[in-house]
């Protein structure tokens, strides 16, 4: 099983910049996190105006962002291990602040095995299932989302700061049109990317 892919995506330096710009200046609810929580899902997908390069290079794959949520860590606890139970079994993550260094960790467990959460957020996923972590449970694969990269969110995966890691650190968790999950596999040599 592939369980996430760095994709090439041109301009992220500007996704970067730009997505800090929007959440500085009209969600620093999500920035400051104004609330306890760490999954914050933007209904109003308000953020794709301000940073066009999202889309942009959606479009080279044949995608159209239809979710946006954004990750907010201050600490290994917000990222427990948890099915994020989504419609589809990836996403596509991109890191905004803070995550040179950070792993996200996919582990054996089912949804069987968890119980479900409610995001205080209101996550239009729904919920999110939280795995207990037992002596049976094993680590399956990890990746630092220092580029670009196809997730298996409804594989269960928790994200981990190592000590002392500056906070918060922050991504972007974006659902498209299509379910990306052929892009774990995909052939995209051809692909015109800088
Ligand atoms: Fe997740």
């Amino acid at each position: 099983m592939i369980y996430y892919r760095k994709i090439p995506w041109d301009n992220l330096p500007a996704i970067q910049e730009k997505t800090i710009a929007y959440l500085t200046t009209k969600r620093p609810d999500i920035l400051n996190r104004a609330v306890d929580a760490s999954y914050w899902t933007m209904h109003d997908r308000e953020i794709l105006k301000w940073v066009p390069e999202i889309n942009a290079g959606a479009a080279k794959y044949g995608l159209v962002c239809d979710y946006t949520a954004a990750f907010v860590m201050h600490r290994n606890g917000d990222g427990p291990l948890h099915i994020d139970n989504f419609k589809f079994d990836t996403r596509i993550n991109f890191p905004i602040l803070n995550c040179v260094g950070t792993r996200t960790q996919f582990y054996t467990g089912t949804t069987e095995d968890g119980v479900r959460h409610y995001s205080p957020m209101g996550s239009t996923a729904g919920t999110t299932v939280k795995i207990p972590k037992t002596a049976s449970t094993v680590l399956l694969d990890e990746v630092e989302v220092d580029c670009v990269t196809v997730l298996r969110v409804n594989t269960a995966h928790s994200i981990w700061m190592p000590p002392n890691a500056p906070k918060p650190r922050i991504t972007l968790t974006l659902g498209f049109d299509k379910d990306p999950t052929f892009l774990l596999d995909a052939d995209l040599s051809s692909l015109n990317t800088v």
